[in-house]
């Protein structure tokens, strides 16, 4: 029997999302076609998954290209389904952006607003659902960056801010200047992974009522090719869990451990394969018990001294 997603307000004065969002970052190695693409999107659809994630950088074989392959297939299957999430502010060496000699990260107000400008013609769309600052800018004035978020909502370009990567403090010194709440932080969280549960970023998530995003629940599928002897570990504790709430494997194992923790509520999964979405619906929707959790902790740090 096909699991049920539920939907997750992601702040008190934010979007709602459903529990699962699929990210577009590997889309064009997955699909031959933006045809193949919006077939895709209708499964998801037909799965309850309403929450796209992109960026401008995503592409292949070159950087910068996802955006418009995704609007593209967003076009065909209807705008107004889906919630949209891309970013703003990585910046890396393309033949589309020539000007880059050297990556690096740039949240200054007239990146951004290029940065928005260039997502919604990519997109086709005429808002962004949730406008992430994609990773913290280390020159980043909060002020400039503050005001050219807030312009960018005011514009109605973007309905909703957040941050992706954010260090409990840079959100902080973020939030203190803008007018728009952040609602989401978007980060890395997985049994290979574990820094934000014990680095205070999910502590702040709860301390400020939003939901982080959770991208690479399965460690963009590292947990389970890796020969690496700790990762086999890993692997066979996940199969355990697996085994006993008859999830499909080590894989949807990951991703109901991620989804059992109060701030990991909502997983970016990245597989286009049908079967592995339906096993991750169902894995987000499992409540493992406490001390299943706990085994993958234990299985990393046996004093539980993260
Ligand atoms: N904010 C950021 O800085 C940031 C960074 C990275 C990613 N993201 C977002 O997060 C999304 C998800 O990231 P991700 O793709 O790394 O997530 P992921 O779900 O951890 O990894 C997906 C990859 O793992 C493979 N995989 C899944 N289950 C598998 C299994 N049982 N056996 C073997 N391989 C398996 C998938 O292949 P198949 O397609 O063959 O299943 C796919 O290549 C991205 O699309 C992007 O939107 C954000």
């Amino acid at each position: 029997m096909r699991s049920e997603l539920r939907r997750i307000k992601i702040h008190e004065n934010g979007p709602e999302f459903s529990r699962v969002v699929w990210g577009s970052m590997r889309s064009e190695q997955q699909f031959a076609s933006s045809d193949a693409l919006a077939e895709h999107l209708r499964f998801l659809l037909d799965r309850g998954i309403t929450t796209l994630d992109t960026a401008p950088p995503y592409g292949h074989p070159d950087p910068y290209t996802v955006e418009e392959f995704l609007g593209r297939a967003i076009a065909k299957v209807g705008r107004n389904k889906f919630e949209i999430v891309t970013k703003c502010g990585i910046q890396r060496l393309s033949p589309h952006r020539t000007e880059n000699w050297i990556r690096h990260f740039d949240s200054t107000e007239k990146e951004i607003l290029r940065s928005v400008d260039r997502s919604l013609q990519k997109l086709g769309v005429d808002a962004i659902d949730v406008l992430l600052v994609h990773r913290p800018d280390y020159l980043m004035d909060p002020d400039e960056t503050a005001g050219a978020l807030d312009k960018v909502v005011s514009e109605g370009k973007a309905r909703y801010i957040g941050v992706s990567n954010f260090s409990p403090s840079r959100l902080n010194l973020l939030a203190s200047r803008l007018k728009a709440p952040i609602v989401t932080n978007q980060v890395q969280f997985s049994p290979l992974h574990l820094e934000p549960i014990s680095d205070g970023t999910f502590d702040l998530a709860l301390q400020l009522g939003h939901v982080p995003m959770i991208w690479s629940p399965v460690a963009g599928g590292r947990l389970l090719t890796s020969d690496d002897e700790a990762i086999r570990g890993m692997r066979s504790v996940l199969s355990e869990i697996a085994k006993k709430y008859s999830l499909a494997g080590p894989a949807e194992a990951a991703i109901a451990f991620v989804a059992r923790h109060p701030a990991g509520r909502l997983p970016v999964i990245g597989s286009a394969n049908r079967e592995r979405i339906d096993g991750a619906v169902k894995a987000a929707e499992t409540q493992l018990d406490r001390q299943d959790w706990y085994s993958v902790i234990t299985q990393v740090d046996s004093t539980l001294n993260l």
